[in-house]
């Protein structure tokens, strides 16, 4: 299918950020624009930390339908919106605008993006399974927020440095701390092991293969565990080759890209998102 052209009534979405040249959700929201033949086009704007209020000011005066929001911004983000979803609000991060009439209306897609793709990839519900979670970033927050209000019976939060452990497992009223020297154990117990640290990114074939490309010891890993990997690049982590030779399920970190643009591109547009088109941009960028 040709493109379509911009003309006047093209409406306009956008990531903003610092940096964003590299971004891959133009190529993600676009096609799925032209999947649906909608008059709309997405670019990305560099927007550095301390510009967050004057991005969603432009936002509103140039009549921008919708914001992706990326680091640094999106704490900012967060506490300018007019309205935030509870997400938003327990989470202090928004990575996704939208405008509703005068109103900007802050989302955060991450975390039900997370699950989405985890339901869809395993086959498998979250509700009433016990998960660890390795790390307690933005990534790793949105997650437990997520799990939380999905219906994790248990969360385990794992990470390096205890105290952000501690405030991320404070997000959900099932989710503990697990201590370093009870990481192992707290992990081989639950039904799903999530990696959302950045350890694996950028890894290659033939790489150092060793502990330093692993974000847990592998004695966490028993048969019967779903594990995913938030990290898409490359697509199939250290961990994810692991899991799979032990023959485990195994979700990678390109299912919860596509699926928080999936809620964000359903928040502006009102439609629902073309999956496997997105997921295909996505397939020609990444190996
Ligand atoms: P994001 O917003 O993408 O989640 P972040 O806030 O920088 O990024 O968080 C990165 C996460 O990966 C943190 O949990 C971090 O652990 P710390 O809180 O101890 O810093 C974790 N992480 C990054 N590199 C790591 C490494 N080499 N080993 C273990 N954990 C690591």
């Amino acid at each position: 299918m040709a493109r379509r052209p911009i003309t006047g009534q093209t409406r306009l979405a956008a990531v903003i950020g610092d940096p964003v040249r590299h971004s891959l959700s133009p190529a993600i929201h676009n096609a799925g624009f032209e999947a649906l033949d909608l008059d709309w086009a997405y670019v990305a704007l560099p927007v550095s930390a301390g510009g967050g209020a004057d991005a969603l000011a432009a936002m509103a005066t140039f009549g921008l339908e919708g914001l992706s929001v990326t680091m640094p911004l999106k704490d900012e983000i967060a506490a300018a919106v007019d309205v935030a979803s509870d997400a938003v609000t327990a989470l202090g991060a928004c990575n996704c605008v939208v405008r509703d009439g005068d109103r900007l209306v802050g989302h955060n897609t991450d975390g039900d993006g997370f699950v989405q793709a985890l339901t869809e990839e395993s086959g498998e519900s979250v509700d009433g399974k016990s998960v660890a979670v390795v790390g307690a970033g933005g990534a790793a927050r949105a997650i437990i927020d997520a799990l939380g209000r999905t219906g994790a019976a248990s969360i385990v939060v794992v990470n390096r440095t205890l105290d952000r452990a501690e405030r991320a497992a404070a997000l959900a009223s099932v989710a503990t701390v697990a201590a370093a020297d009870q990481a192992v154990e707290a992990i081989a117990a639950c039904d799903v092991v999530v990696n959302a640290t950045s350890v694996g990114m950028g890894w290659v074939p033939g790489g150092s293969g060793g502990a330093a490309d692993l974000p847990i010891p592998l004695e966490g890993l028993r048969s019967g565990q779903i594990v995913a990997d938030i990290v898409y690049q490359p697509l199939e982590t250290p961990l994810l080759a692991e899991a799979r030779a032990r023959k485990l399920v195994t979700v990678g970190g390109v299912g919860m890209l596509v699926h928080q643009a999936a809620i964000a591109f359903e928040h502006w547009t009102g439609q629902p998102a073309p999956l496997d088109a997105m997921r295909a941009a996505v397939a020609d960028l990444i190996s």
